[in-house]
């Protein structure tokens, strides 16, 4: 499938809320789990047309700090899946080029589902294609918590000197090697962030699409990514420019 031309500029890092499963599996009249197998072919397909696309950082949520509050059936379900994933589409990625990446606290995690991350890293390490970063029990309120307690660890201890800064604390994320989200979509046609890389969304522009996740494909990444390349990014900047009265 071609790539359309795009108004403006692509973005280099697009950040994922996979959204819509369980709805998308439930009016089906299948189980929770169900959609979230549905999820996978649609998840290969987007990361696909984000190499074809030219974005350089692609980051899902996969498995929020929050999801554990589900059911037994379906936490275990989505810690056997994301390990089953991993496993199964760990070559097929590396073979794109696909260097993966893991972002998420270890407490609670299932060390298997740990160990199969740290597999996949280490193999695709080397690789400089799409930088594919699977948030795996991540919350982003407990990720600032944890990174100020650990400031404070080091400024006590003298590993951190002086005051802190924005690029200091950066440093201290779970997401320390990722630049700032430029593209944040979350599909299923909910409008929240739901505690995803707040930090790192400070000025990210925003796609909401009506899609159920297992619906989703690289077109509706696609589509996103033409809605940002026409939007005008300015930072807190502003350019004065008045529009001349009529009859000047
Ligand atoms: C949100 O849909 C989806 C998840 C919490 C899990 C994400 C998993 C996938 C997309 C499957 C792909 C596999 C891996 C391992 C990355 P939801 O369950 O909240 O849907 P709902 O809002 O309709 O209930």
């Amino acid at each position: 499938m071609k790539v359309p031309k795009f108004d403006g500029a692509v973005p280099q890092h697009v950040a994922i809320v996979m959204d819509g499963n369980g709805r998308w599996a439930n009016a089906r009249g299948l189980t929770r789990v169900e959609g979230h197998r549905a999820g996978e072919a649609a998840l290969m397909d987007v990361i696909e047309g984000a190499i074809q696309a030219g974005v350089k950082y692609l980051t899902v949520f996969a498995f929020s700090t929050e999801n554990w509050k589900r059911s037994p059936d379906e936490v275990k379900f989505l810690m056997n899946y994301n390990r089953e994933v991993l496993r199964r589409r760990r070559d097929e990625l590396d073979g794109w080029n696909v260097r993966i990446k893991w972002a998420g606290r270890r407490p609670k995690l299932w060390p298997t589902v740990i160990d199969e991350l740290l597999i996949a890293e280490k193999q695709t390490a080397k690789n400089k294609g799409l930088t594919f970063t699977m948030c795996v029990n991540y919350g982003s309120r407990i990720e600032i918590v944890d990174a100020i307690n650990q400031i404070v660890e080091d400024s006590k201890s003298g590993k951190l000197n002086g005051a802190l800064t924005e690029k200091k604390m950066q440093k201290y994320l779970l997401t320390k090697d990722l630049p700032d989200v430029d593209l944040f979509i979350r599909s299923s046609g909910e409008t929240r962030i739901s505690n995803f890389l707040l930090w790192q969304s400070a000025y990210a522009e925003f796609v909401f699409l009506d899609v159920l996740w297992p619906d989703f494909s690289r077109k509706d990444l696609w589509a996103a990514i033409q809605q940002y390349s026409k939007r005008n990014r300015r930072f807190g900047g502003a350019v004065d420019k008045p529009k001349k009265a009529k009859g000047n």
